[in-house]
């Protein structure tokens, strides 16, 4: 679908984009029924798409491996990307639909239901990663996440690590069972929350400590290092060097969390590709997910690399 040559890279993500429709009312509707709403909100989604939106506007050269389809909410995902300096590597040949999540709020409880659907990005598969071998090869991160098919994010790794690029995994949605150990031994970074950890290790994460026990868990699977993300309390990182528990950098009052984990992931990405040492990376990660969740929105609450610098310094 897309030409264009490889570019220098320095993070290339795979992963999809789905278009974020979000419906407010008073209360959920019951089956069968029609009510009416208050509010109404239409934006760019996608773990995927957002960790590539955060790494490029936290200064990385960054491309993101995907699959769109020929229709508006396509065009959507290439304004969005244009805007943050992603450059798309489109995958397929754009005839299925760009994936889109109906998102129902029930204003007065906050609960949520929403139906995914992931459209063209569930056509990913592992020949799309052979086609950008020469791109992960040239990059100095691959980052991926679930929401594609397994094997195109299991390919995904394995060829960065063939090709000498570090590896993160952000293993979200948390799957329903352990991951196989020999994919976690394709990861230089395994990064993922509370319940992706508990999922993934079968250890509750509450605080620091049972973070610190589930982090043990996942790198004697496999995975060479592994960084939990714990909301309000910030960020866990266990390595070779040991753990480091970096609290949460606090940028003002919290108005969206949605998607701080992918601002995290992006900007922890960019850190690394930019050369820096994991605690450095980690740094730069919170206070980049600290700036997103005082901003409404997901792929649109990402900080920029002035702002990252000027909190971090
Ligand atoms: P996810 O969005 O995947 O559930 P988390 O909730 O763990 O991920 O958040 C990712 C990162 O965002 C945290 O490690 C932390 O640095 C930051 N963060 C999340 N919630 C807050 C908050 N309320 N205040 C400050 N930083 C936060
Ligand atoms: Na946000």
């Amino acid at each position: 679908m897309d030409d264009t040559p490889n570019q220098a890279a320095d993070v290339v993500v795979l992963g999809i984009f789905v278009a974020d429709t979000t419906y407010t009312a008073a209360r959920m509707p019951r089956m069968g029924e029609t009510i009416m709403g208050t509010d109404f909100a239409l934006g760019p989604g996608g773990k995927g798409s957002n960790q590539a939106v955060a790494a490029g506007r936290s200064g990385a050269r960054t491309h993101l491996v995907t699959r769109i389809g020929r229709d508006a909410f396509g065009e959507m995902a290439e304004r969005v990307w244009a805007e943050a300096g992603v450059t798309p590597r489109l995958c397929g040949d754009g005839m299925a639909r760009t994936g889109a999540a109906n998102i129902f709020i029930d204003a007065g409880t906050g609960d949520n239901a929403i139906i995914v659907f992931p459209g063209a990005g569930a056509g990913l598969c592992p020949d799309d990663l052979e086609e950008c071998r020469d791109l992960l090869g040239a990059a100095s991160v691959f980052l991926t996440q679930l929401e594609q098919p397994m094997p195109a994010a299991e390919r995904g790794l394995r060829i960065a690590r063939q090709e000498g690029t570090i590896t993160i995994l952000n293993p979200a949605p948390a799957p329903h069972s352990p991951l196989p150990g020999a994919l976690l031994e394709l990861c230089d970074y395994v990064t993922p929350n509370e319940t992706e950890a508990e999922a993934l290790s079968g250890i509750a994460v509450s605080d620091i400590p049972s973070a610190a026990a589930a982090a043990a868990a996942l790198r004697a699977q496999g995975a060479g290092a592994v960084v939990i993300t714990l909301g309000a309390m910030g960020a866990l990182l266990s390595d070779a060097e040991g753990e480091t528990h970096m609290p949460a950098h606090d940028a003002g009052p919290v108005r969206e969390t949605t998607g701080a984990g992918d601002a995290f992931n992006g900007a922890f990405a960019a850190g690394l590709a930019s050369g820096m040492a994991p605690r450095a990376a980690l740094a730069r990660a919170v206070v980049a997910a600290g700036i997103s969740v005082t901003r409404p929105g997901a792929a649109a609450s990402m900080a920029n690399a002035a702002e990252i610098d000027k909190a971090v310094s």
